[in-house]
């Protein structure tokens, strides 16, 4: 197989599962014409998380890493009329494009954006996260997951993107610093006793990746 075949087979499955939708097509317009990086979730990525949160009965979730906005919309529409998305983003551009295409779809009511580093915002926070997504900057996800420990409870489900990283994880001696976040951050996941957590390998149009789906037990 080759990169072609698996994005192929990724729009296949996004056109047959996903479908079209406007609000989220434009989310991603918004993204590209600001300038921002299409390093968002596919569509079938964002619908996993959308029925993640919606099959723990998610009310309060917690994203780090807001971007554009495109997998805040999916979650803030798991969450229900009173369920609220927090989400934390360290550019104040992205907040702003993100803040626009999330109150265009309609959810403007259910999320609360928060400008600043994770690692600055995540300790202000009020506790209760039901789900936790983490898809900011690799080098600092083992601080992320351990706030999502003190900010979760035991059912609390995170889901740590980009764990896959074109199989570079298995280079122990990588100096590149979001694949020593990423192989630090599962190595947490796999060691840490508040966690219980497996991970996949995903290809798609977003080239060879993975996400990780951890328990806070
Ligand atoms: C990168 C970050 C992401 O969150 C992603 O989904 C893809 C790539 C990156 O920083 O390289
Ligand atoms: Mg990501």
């Amino acid at each position: 197989s080759t990169p072609q075949t698996w994005s192929d087979a990724d729009v296949y499955l996004a056109d047959t599962l996903v479908g079209h939708d406007d609000a989220l097509e434009a989310a991603l317009a918004a993204q590209r014409a600001a300038g921002l990086p299409e390093i968002e979730v596919a569509p079938v990525g964002g619908k996993l998380l959308h029925l993640l949160a919606r099959i723990s009965g998610a009310r309060r979730v917690l994203e780090i890493g807001t971007l554009g906005g495109y997998s805040t919309i999916w979650l803030a529409r798991a969450v229900g009329p009173e369920g609220r998305v927090v989400t934390v983003e360290a550019e104040a551009a992205n907040a702003a494009v993100a803040r626009a295409s999330i109150d265009a779809a309609g959810v403007g009511e259910q999320v609360d954006i928060r400008i600043g580093r994770g690692a600055d915002v995540m300790p202000t926070l009020v506790g209760g996260f039901d789900l936790v997504f983490i898809d900011a900057d690799k080098e600092s996800n083992t601080i992320y997951l351990d706030w999502a420990a003190k900010l979760g409870h035991p059912g609390t489900v995170i889901v740590l993107d980009n764990i896959g990283r074109e199989g570079e994880i298995v280079r122990a001696d990588s100096t590149d610093p979001k694949v020593i976040g990423t192989r630090d951050g599962l190595r947490m996941l796999g060691t840490d006793p508040r966690f219980d957590a497996t991970a996949l390998q995903t290809v798609g149009i977003k080239g060879w990746d993975g996400v990780a789906i951890a328990l806070v037990v």
